[in-house]
């Protein structure tokens, strides 16, 4: 069935609150569900109250305390017929955790029991109103052998514990809080807890708990950092402050997801809470920093205000996500964070939008809701909201923020809420932006400059391409900002904030005796693609020239961009290609050169624009050429500057570890120097790999060094392979990145690589992080992937096949790569489009994998 916004109803009933009492067991859990239920006065009259339930049958029914037989089963839900306005229900269900591989619900992972509810779990632990909009207070008591589970936790405050007989104890949890079925938790296990605390500006002392296992205690160090100061950025940048006096992390190694907001009990997978120096790179420590602050932000965008509904998860995620990337930005570097984010954006979103499976912010019809946690819900929802703050400005943007949560505290919300909160509180006039919400797709923009006597004018045109179910679109609202430089002068006289809102615009600037350069999208301040007629030169000025960052990174973007693009085409006459590699060349120097950068910046201007970004520039692409061409350009650019990338790797090698954004950015540039020569003099690349490998006294080093080594031939990538694999087994994260640098490989064997890895020991479907370091890398592999002969698109069918019936949320996101094919030469297409169909031809595909089957193939 596919479900519609347009059919939003509110809920016949309210539950206003539920007492849950869990008997646990790996084998068996027990749990007797009561609820007070009572008729909602806002919603239609129905004598029936239908609780969801997936994969459960009801062990008993009770009306006020009395045997019903007034319930029958409705599909997989309990449907209940209630003779009044006010009821007690108690319902007794059992499974199994241990036999929960798909790890939604109450599942078991390691020894110990977790529960993971977002968007539907819920309904897999008991029978339940489980949809967003039902906020109940929550009681909780846990049963279970000491032993095995000393620890007991679920959401809000524990308010009693005691020991029962043959060794078992219990505990008592209460919630103050009213919240959503998907924002339960339950943890128990044999875990032990790094504990601080936090006093929150109004005084409120919050006890903070990690818990891990034993032997990973103390690698939970710098997630307790990053907690404390979301705390703190939070309530100086949001005003938003604690409301618990406890504060509990648990991490754990089988999850789906990176990590969950349950009220006070955030369930997080351990790649984003374990992280040391040995064996965590600093992008690891980067990903710890945002997962914590995204989550303890939900407390407030998401618990505190909740979604009405599943389509207007962007409410709480396109939000969520844009306060995390403000917080990374202002605890790093500003400029850096942006180039990564929009690097996501471009290389994971855009193609989405382009594609089969195209849906916008607020999608209007899915079938599992499971699929729709995408990088438009999260990362374009960020960039939407981040586009109100730009018109609105910081400020006027947080009076806004604050209406929002003024309004809608205690309530389950929507997008629109919050847009209406943003026009009064912020002084916005939103009515044509809405059309971010509900139309998919990327918008192009055409800009062009020209000049005549003194005066320039910039023409805009913009178009939103036809996606699958939206074919016509109409105009929307981008802000973009611009500055004029002085080509003379290398200067501007200040940004400004141009809003395009009609198909066309074009704008005058006075004052300009030369044709001036122009600077646009600065800091990207629109998520659109810029179409510009720009002579290389202007380009080769804003890369040495721009003020922002940003621009300056973006410029050289487009520079290797029109010149892979020229390759790849074979349209460059001989002359214009010497001469678009002798300006790459130039400007690779000056960024080597430049004193004035830091290294952190300096490695980013240095990443090539990826395979996956080149593609979607082409209606037609072909894989090979296009790696072939980014191959070329690096080894060429290796080779011309040789002597610089060798003394930048000296001069990085020399700088003693910390975790200073001077010895990162050492790091970063050290292994991108590596990068380079390797695809230019593998022999002389496999002697510094192989130095910086054996030397390396932190992650970063080691596996940058690992990488590089693990793309070349050579006795150097089977020790250090082999080395690294010893010195790790232990550490299943750092085991994810063994198989993971194999599998993104350059080696030209990768392919062959994958399918041995596929036959090791630690492989396992049950564990996703290990089923995402071997197969989402290997699909990320432009060349192992787009093999020649098919085999790459046959292997991930193959995963997705024997995946669904174990994890179908997780298979079901390896289908997205093969989604892709009509952006692919025919070749390519037709051995895609035919994996498609055998996976479509499966006599049992999960709900998840068949609908993004059935949508890639349309
Ligand atoms: N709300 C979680 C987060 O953004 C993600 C939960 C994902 N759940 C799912 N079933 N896909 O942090
Ligand atoms: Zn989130």
């Amino acid at each position: 069935p596919v479900i519609h916004r347009k059919d939003y109803m509110p809920f016949a009933w309210l539950v206003p609150d539920v007492h849950l009492a869990f008997k646990l067991g790996l084998e068996n859990t027990r749990v007797t569900n009561t609820m007070q239920v009572k008729r909602n006065p806002d919603a239609g009259k129905t004598p029936v109250l239908t609780l969801n339930g997936d994969g459960l049958k009801p062990l008993s029914v009770k009306i006020d305390g009395e045997d019903a037989s007034s319930w029958s089963m409705n599909g997989p839900d309990l449907a209940v017929t209630l003779p009044g306005d006010a009821h007690e229900i108690e319902v007794v269900t059992e499974f199994s955790p241990q036999d929960n591989t798909a790890l939604m619900g109450l599942f078991a992972s390691g020894g110990m029991l977790c529960s993971q509810c977002e968007a539907e779990g819920f309904r897999r632990i008991t029978f339940f109103p489980d949809r967003p909009d039902v906020l109940s207070t929550y009681t909780v008591r846990m049963e279970g052998v000491e032993e095995q589970f000393p620890v007991l936790l679920s959401n809000g405050n524990l308010v009693d514990e005691g020991k029962g007989e043959g060794g078992r104890h219990w505990a008592e949890w209460h919630d103050p809080w009213p919240k959503p079925s998907y924002l339960f938790a339950l943890v128990a296990g044999d875990l032990v807890a790094n504990t601080d605390s936090f006093t929150t500006r109004s005084g409120r002392e919050v006890r903070l708990n990690i818990y891990v296992r034993e032997g990973d205690l103390d690698r939970t160090h710098h997630a307790m950092d990053s907690l404390k100061r979301s705390m703190k950025w939070d309530e100086e940048t949001f005003g938003r402050e604690y409301d618990l006096d406890l504060f509990n992390i648990v991490a754990v190694s089988d999850f789906n997801m990176g990590a969950m907001e349950n009220k006070g009990l955030n369930i997080f997978n351990t790649k984003y809470v374990l992280a040391d120096v040995e064996t965590a790179t600093d992008g690891d420590f980067d990903g710890v920093e945002g997962v914590i602050a995204h989550e303890y932000f939900h407390n407030w965008s998401g618990n505190r205000v909740t979604c009405r509904d599943w389509f207007q998860l962007s409410l709480k995620e396109g939000f969520t996500v844009l306060r995390d990337q403000l917080f990374s930005q202002d605890m790093g570097s500003a400029p850096v964070k942006r180039i990564e984010d929009v690097r996501i954006l471009r290389g994971v979103q855009f193609p989405e939008d382009s594609g089969p499976l195209a849906h916008s912010i607020r999608p209007d019809s899915y079938r599992e809701i499971s699929n729709f946690y995408t990088s438009t819900v999260y990362n374009k929802g960020a960039e939407v909201i981040r586009m109100m703050r730009t018109m609105a400005g910081p400020e006027a943007f947080r009076k806004g923020c604050d209406l929002y949560f003024e309004r809608h505290d205690g309530e389950a919300a929507t997008c629109e809420d919050f847009v209406r909160a943003m026009e009064a509180g912020a002084g916005l006039d939103l009515e044509q932006f809405r059309r971010w919400y509900s139309q998919a797709g990327t918008p192009k923009v055409r800009v062009s400059l020209t000049h005549e006597g003194d005066t320039a004018t910039l023409s805009l045109a913009q178009t939103v391409p036809p996606t699958p179910g939206q074919p016509a679109k109409y105009p929307t609202t981008i802000p973009l900002r611009i500055a004029l430089y002085d080509r003379d002068e290398g200067s501007h006289d200040g940004e400004q904030l141009v809003i395009l809102t009609d198909s066309e615009k074009t704008i005058t600037f006075d004052g300009f005796a030369k044709k001036p350069v122009l600077s646009v999208n600065r800091n990207f301040s629109a998520p659109v693609s810029i179409e510009r007629d720009i002579p290389r030169d202007e380009l080769v000025f804003l890369a040495a020239h721009d003020d922002d960052p940003f621009a300056r990174y973006e410029a050289m973007q487009d520079l290797f961009l029109a010149h892979l693009l020229g390759e790849v085409r074979g349209s460059l006459r001989p002359d214009e290609r010497d001469a678009g590699r002798a300006d790459i060349a130039s400007v690779f120097a000056a960024v080597l050169d430049d004193d004035r950068l830091d290294d952190l910046m300096r490695g980013e201007l240095l990443i090539l624009p990826s395979q996956t970004y080149l593609m979607e520039q082409m209606s037609a692409a072909n894989p090979t050429a296009i790696f072939d061409a980014r191959e070329g350009l690096k080894a060429l650019l290796g080779s011309e500057l040789k002597d610089r990338f060798v003394r930048m790797h000296e001069r990085a090698s020399a700088v003693p570890f910390s975790l200073d954004a001077a010895a990162r950015g050492a790091r970063k540039v050290k292994t991108g120097a590596l990068q380079y020569l390797a695809a230019a003099d593998p022999e002389r690349a496999t002697g510094m790999a192989d130095t910086q490998y054996k030397q390396a006294d932190n992650m970063t080093d080691r596996q940058g060094a690992l990488m590089v080594l693990a793309g070349l031939d050579g006795v150097e990538r089977t020790h250090a392979l082999l080395d690294f694999y010893n010195r790790y087994q232990d550490n299943p994260l750092v085991i994810d990145k063994w198989f993971a640098l194999q599998a993104t490989s350059l080696h030209p064997e990768a392919l062959a690589h994958v399918k041995a890895l596929a036959e090791h020991p630690d492989f396992t479907l049950r564990n996703p992080n290990r089923v995402r370091s071997l197969y989402m890398a290997f699909a990320g592999n432009p060349h192992a992937f787009h093999a020649a002969d098919g085999e790459g698109y046959r292997l991930i069918a193959d995963v997705i096949l024997k995946l669904d019936p174990v994890n179908p949320q997780t298979a079901a996101r390896f289908v997205p790569a093969l989604g892709r094919w009509r952006k692919l030469e025919a070749r390519w297409a037709s051995m895609m489009r035919s994996e498609l169909e055998r996976i479509a031809q499966a006599p049992q595909l999960s709900r998840d994998t068949y609908e993004q089957v059935s949508r890639s193939l349309d």
